[in-house]
């Protein structure tokens, strides 16, 4: 019996290029998406999938999401005085039991391969989850939820992918498979941003990972890879060896808030998908076209 996946790690230590400058003194996580951090939603795919523990690699000028996460006694009172509880249980939400977070510092962003290897020891001898917050997975159920559920058919590793739009695989990780019959395959390979033309299947790496722990010994001593960055992709390739992975097409849209048309197209699209905003939203983009 494999054991069960109890903790997820959220890299959001990246510089957040893409969206600059707004991300130079709100770490790009903390961007809103209509009237929620993206960070905000993640936590609630995470907590839909089980999860515990969530443990978040940061790094510096990113206090402000510890201070998200934590009670702001004055914004509180304030709305308890005036008796705004719709809008306080809003900002309640989110908060954690004690001891649910754990905060690690990635002194510098050598990669999402280094980030996730801050977390061994947190993570101790146990399979877990990544979830990269940038990426948001609209689905029912949850995008990780599915992962959860394919994992305890499969046990091993888990990743979740998706169809790369047209002309874009040259952005992502895209992986090969063993074979293509329904949503969860068998791998044999990936690779991280593949020439135009050289992609091993249509598939992309959208951002949620089951692994198991043996990905950190790959990853104390990996070099650098694309980017001159510790590739997360590279250290799976390496497990892949000796571990069995499946490739899981999930049920759902990813919306990739990395850069400025993502971070726009997933607040439009968010906003249509709220009962109380849908049909302002309509209109207004109507106008505006
Ligand atoms: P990205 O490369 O998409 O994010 O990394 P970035 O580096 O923040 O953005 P750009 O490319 O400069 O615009 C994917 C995820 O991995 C995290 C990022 O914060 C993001 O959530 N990451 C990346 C780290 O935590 N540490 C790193 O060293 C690199």
């Amino acid at each position: 019996m494999e054991k069960r996946v109890r903790k997820a790690v959220l890299p959001v230590a990246g510089l957040g290029t893409r969206v600059l400058p707004g991300a130079k003194t709100t770490p790009k996580n903390l961007l809103n998406v209509v009237d929620r951090p993206i960070l905000s939603y993640v936590v609630e795919e995470a907590r839909a999938a089980g999860i515990e523990h969530l443990i978040f690699i940061v790094g510096r000028g990113q206090g402000a999401i510890e201070d998200y996460f934590d009670a702001n006694p004055e914004i509180e009172g304030a709305l308890e005085a005036k008796g705004k509880l719709d809008i306080l249980a809003e900002v309640r939400r989110d908060l954690p039991e004690p001891g649910e977070m754990s905060f690690v510092r990635q002194m510098a962003p050598l990669g999402l391969g280094h980030a996730v290897w801050c977390a061994r020891y947190i993570i101790g001898d146990e399979p877990f989850a990544v979830m990269l917050p940038d990426m948001l997975m609209a689905a029912e159920p949850p995008a990780l939820a599915q992962a959860v559920a394919a994992y305890e058919q499969t046990g091993g590793n888990i990743i979740v992918v998706e169809p790369v739009p047209e002309g874009e695989a040259h952005k992502y990780g895209i992986v090969a498979l063993d074979g293509r019959d329904g949503r969860l395959n068998r791998m044999t390979g990936m690779v991280e941003k593949p020439p135009a033309g050289t992609e091993p299947s249509n598939l992309f790496i959208s951002g949620r990972y089951i692994l198991q722990p043996e990905i950190f010994e790959i990853l104390e001593t990996q070099e650098r890879g694309a980017g001159d960055e510790i590739q997360l992709t590279d250290g799976m390739a390496a497990l892949m060896k000796r571990q069995d992975f499946h490739a899981l097409e999930y049920e759902g849209t990813t919306y990739d808030c990395g850069d400025k048309l993502g971070l726009l197209r997933a607040n439009v699209a968010f906003a249509l998908r709220r009962p109380e905003l849908a049909d302002a939203a309509r209109k207004m983009i109507q106008e505006l076209l």
